[in-house]
């Protein structure tokens, strides 16, 4: 796997907690010898310290840039290449990472800054990213070259009550993810959607607004997977051998079998 990540550039959205902070430490720890990370997010606090303790525990061989970035805001996700420092700009994998979820809210009642949050984060600023990043992929030989990872989910393959705008988000870069593997065909650029069911991380805190009573109902009986598991998948996806695009990848716990078919041990 280490081969084929050998002096990589590689930039994660939403690095600063759960999957993304999980694939940051799984890279480095799968190619610690030459590779650099831009983990991007808004808290930035968190990524110096997700950057420190990567220094800690791998050492010199992987190099870290820590850049604030809100994806939701066009204008900031526009100028973000050139704004790298030059020897992290030249990025090879591009996770498109950052996502979340506010509320349970039904329509008619599913508030307005709910939809456009996010709306602007999941799909548009995920569609910009890969647009910012694409016009440097597309500068490599054979029409081009990188790799661009999708979180997707469950609830795009799979609408569920309380979940219309979320699922709806995820549906549609399912879609823009479909769309554009085509679009590239005839370019080395891989597109590749990692889409899991139950993950344990502050997902769905911020789903439930901070009421722990809520996640801890949720996950009851369940034991989800953790954002270790899905990195290892990225992290596998990202170093196969140029000519094999893991193009699709659905991954569930052993006690979940849909958005809603989960085997709770009460
Ligand atoms: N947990 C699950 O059960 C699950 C299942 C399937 C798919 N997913 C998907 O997996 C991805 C990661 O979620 P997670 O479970 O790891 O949740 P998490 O622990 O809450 O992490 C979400 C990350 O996204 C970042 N983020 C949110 N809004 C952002 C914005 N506007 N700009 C930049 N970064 C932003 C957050 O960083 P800052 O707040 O610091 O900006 C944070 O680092 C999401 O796309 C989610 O939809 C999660």
């Amino acid at each position: 796997m280490a081969k084929n990540l050998f002096r990589k550039t590689v930039l994660i959205t939403g690095a600063s907690s759960g999957i993304g902070r999980s694939t940051a430490f799984e890279f480095a720890r799968t190619a610690p010898n030459d590779l650099k990370l831009v983990l991007t997010a808004r808290r930035v606090d968190r990524l110096h310290q997700i950057s420190e303790d990567i220094k800690k525990e791998i050492g010199e061989g992987v190099r870290v840039c820590v850049k604030q970035l809100d994806v939701s805001k066009p204008e900031e996700v526009k100028g973000l290449v050139e704004d790298l420092p030059e020897e992290f700009r030249d990025i090879d994998i591009l996770v498109n990472n950052a996502g979340f979820m506010s509320g349970v809210e039904q329509a008619p009642g599913i508030p307005q800054e709910v939809m456009n949050d996010v709306w602007a984060t999941n799909v548009i600023g995920v569609i910009n990213m890969t647009q910012a990043i694409l016009a440097l992929f597309k500068k490599r030989e054979d029409g081009g070259r990188g790799d661009i990872i999708m979180l997707g989910s469950i609830a795009g393959r799979e609408p569920y009550v309380g979940g219309s705008v979320y699922c709806s988000s995820k549906a549609a870069i399912r879609a823009f993810t479909d769309a554009l593997r085509k679009e590239l065909i005839n370019t080395r650029i891989r597109v590749m959607s990692v889409d899991p069911g139950q993950v344990y991380t502050e997902f769905n805190l911020i789903r439930y607004r901070g009421d722990q009573s809520k996640v801890d109902a949720l996950y009851a009986g369940c034991d989800p997977l953790t954002p270790d598991d899905v990195a290892e998948v990225i992290v596998f996806a990202t170093s196969r051998r140029e000519n094999v695009v893991v193009a699709d990848t659905l991954l569930f716990p052993s006690h979940q079998a849909s958005a809603t078919h989960i085997h709770r041990r009460l």
